[in-house]
């Protein structure tokens, strides 16, 4: 054990056996919660012996320090004789502990590693369940990002935000950091003038209380969510109304672009409640961040965080949005236990996202959605090693390993090819009955494989071992690979773009294909069937045609440079290099550093961008080019 040991001397030995003992896997059978009994490799916490019902934050951040600082309340249950609770905690300074009546309560902050943190051990008082933590998050939190002026739209407000999942919310907020232990939470944050605060909660007080220079934003969740839902960002931001229970907050440069973009969000939230349910959440909004925000979107409850790299322009990127509001019901209302079934929150989103974009815009789109997805699953098993490797399982073991090793296309991909498997052998009426009862039954609740399995065979396959076998779900769940009984993904919409790109190779000059009335993913789709080698001339031929390094759409200018890359084409390089450092989508940006990595002549210029653009990245997308990039001294 390191780390400090706070008083009495005999509180501090108590804590000290406890922390021995302080192994995840073995658990005591107990009474304190009614949750997941599945242990959490990446979590210290015991819920069985205590856990956190509720957390209110009371934080105030420092643009300067970089640096959040105030209480959390925490409200425990404990089974009956547990003395203390165990909390995940990673780079946090825990200033003292005390009961809301002030009176100090003994911790330790246990031996833990990189990944996880460390368990935050507190000695409970007899009688109340409430401890108040006082404490700093650490300028490097890696769950927050503090963006300076010039890394926003205006240029003259800072900007922060957080991003939790998988396991980050323990670097800016001390609890049970595990996706099986559902919290309620409220807060209040501190803000100077000019900036305002909003947060995956209900605004209480839409206007805030000024005080001594501060405006106090209140927030408060009363459904109970797991702690990687918690989030909070700063900014000047405005807010545009976009329908009756949605709206946009941006940068108010972007705010009525963004309003535009998004102007299809009541209707998805309609076709999601005519499918799966009533949405349970009261509002939809989204939160459009600075472009350094490190994934597309990010499902916080009423308050979804996109990448501006989604404002295409046409709204031809808002599958992104059904994706994160699909995640409303599963993800967010039914959670995977663990990071080990990821794909239960994202193989089923990605499957409800292609069922709302359906009704909106028709088969013919979502079958091109479909379609684009199953051949990205299909090269990230090449990137996996192969269809063979453990990796590309759809359930994981990943204890010992980051979290966020198991977060591919496989279970997006996989898991969406898995529920489209289940639909070809009993019929979308029978699965979308059943999709409806699960949500209902598992609402708030934690999901895992073998729970979601006994589901199945209770819910749909009910005894017909003819259909269940037609399925094959175990294999589907436990192997790795496609199962062969996985339906072929092909897109009417995308036979022309064949004949085209069948065109192309035999020699047909850019402007005489038949490209008009293209949508994104037509171009995706071509981009992707391109010859692999394709000379300097053909290049210059299809940019001058269809201005590919110029286009505004991050999805096509991304596949455009991998293509650039591919070909050593350096006319296309000044645009790599914008991209790469105008914004910080892991997405995009992990792919196109690696793919330049991996060449002779690349691997350089890679370092030097990296080294000018890592900086303004998020940790998550600098944790993982790191991975192959080792960041240069100084850099
Ligand atoms: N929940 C994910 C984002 C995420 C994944 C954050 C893993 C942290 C760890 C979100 O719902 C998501 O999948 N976003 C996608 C967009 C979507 C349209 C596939 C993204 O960011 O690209
Ligand atoms: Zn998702």
């Amino acid at each position: 054990m390191s780390s400090h040991l706070i008083l009495p001397a005999g509180a501090a030995l108590l804590l000290m056996a406890m922390l021995t003992s302080c192994d995840p896997g073995d658990r005591a059978a107990g009474a304190a919660g009614g949750d997941s009994v599945l242990p959490d490799p990446h979590s210290f916490a015991r819920p069985q012996e205590a856990r956190v019902r509720h957390v209110s934050l009371d934080l105030t951040p420092d643009f300067a320090s970089h640096q959040l600082s105030g209480t959390a309340s925490l409200t425990i249950e404990r089974a009956a004789g547990a003395d203390s609770v165990i909390l995940d905690v990673r780079d946090l300074a825990i200033r003292r502990v005390t009961t809301p009546g002030g009176e100090q309560l003994a911790f330790a902050l246990g031996e833990g590693d990189s990944i996880r943190g460390q368990p935050l051990v507190i000695r409970l008082p007899e009688r109340a369940d409430t401890v108040v933590i006082e404490y700093q998050t650490s300028p490097s939190a890696a769950a927050v990002q503090w963006l300076s002026p010039l890394q926003t739209l205006g240029k003259r407000q800072p900007f922060l935000f957080t991003q939790g999942q998988a396991i980050l919310t323990r670097t800016w907020v001390p609890t049970q950091d595990s996706p099986g232990i559902r919290q309620t939470y409220d807060a209040v944050i501190h803000v100077p003038a000019g900036l305002r605060a909003v947060m995956s909660a209900e605004l209480v007080d839409p206007d805030g209380e000024t005080a001594g220079g501060l405006t106090a934003y209140r927030f408060r969740l009363d459904q109970p969510v797991p702690p990687y839902l918690f989030a909070l960002a700063v900014g000047d931001l405005a807010f545009r109304e976009i329908g009756p229970r949605s709206g946009v907050w941006a940068e108010p440069a972007l705010v009525d672009s963004a309003a535009r973009e998004f102007g299809e969000v009541e209707q998805m939230i309609a076709a999601a409640e005519r499918l799966y349910g009533p949405y349970r959440w009261g509002r939809y909004d989204l939160l459009v961040l600075p472009p350094s925000f490190p994934f597309g979107g990010m499902e916080n409850p009423r308050l979804t965080f996109a990448t501006p790299t989604v404002l295409a322009g046409d709204r031809s990127l808002v599958s992104l949005v059904a994706h994160e509001l699909a995640h409303s019901w599963s993800g967010n209302l039914v959670t995977n236990a663990t990071w080990d079934d990821f794909w239960i929150n994202e193989g089923f989103t990605v499957y409800l996202e292609g069922r709302i974009m359906e009704e909106l815009r028709g088969k013919d789109y979502a079958d091109m959605l479909r379609q684009l997805g199953r051949q990205s699953l299909l090269a990230t098993f090449q990137e996996l090693g192969g269809p063979q490797s453990p990796d590309t399982r759809l359930h994981l073991d990943l204890a010992g390993r980051d979290p966020d090793l198991g977060m591919n296309d496989v279970a997006y991909e996989k898991g969406a090819a898995f529920l489209q498997t289940i639909e070809a052998a009993v019929g979308r009426e029978r699965l979308d009955i059943f999709l409806r009862g699960y949500f209902d039954r598992h609402a708030f609740q934690p999901m895992d494989s073998e729970r979601l399995l006994q589901e199945l065979n209770q819910h749909l396959f009910a005894g017909d071992e003819q259909l269940e076998s037609r399925v094959r779900p175990r294999e589907w769940v436990f192997e790795p690979g496609l199962p062969d009984n996985a339906p072929p993904e092909r897109a009417a919409a995308f036979e022309k773009v064949d004949r085209q790109v069948a065109a192309f190779r035999e020699g047909a000059r850019p402007g005489d294909l038949q490209t008009r009335g293209w949508s994104t993913h037509e171009w995706l789709h071509f981009l992707r069937a391109l010859p692999d080698t394709l000379d300097h001339d053909r290049l210059q031929a299809l940019d001058q045609t269809f201005g590919f390094s110029e286009t505004g759409n991050s999805e096509i200018l991304f596949q455009w440079l991998r293509s650039a890359i591919r070909n050593h084409y350096e006319p296309a390089f000044p645009a790599l290099e914008r991209f790469l450092t105008s914004q910080g989508r892991r997405k995009f940006v992990a792919p196109l550093y690696q793919d330049l990595a991996a060449t002779d002549w690349g691997r350089d210029l890679a370092r030097r961008i990296y080294a000018r653009a890592r900086p303004g990245y998020h940790s998550v997308t600098a944790a993982t080019v790191d991975r192959f990039l080792q960041p240069q001294p100084g850099g």
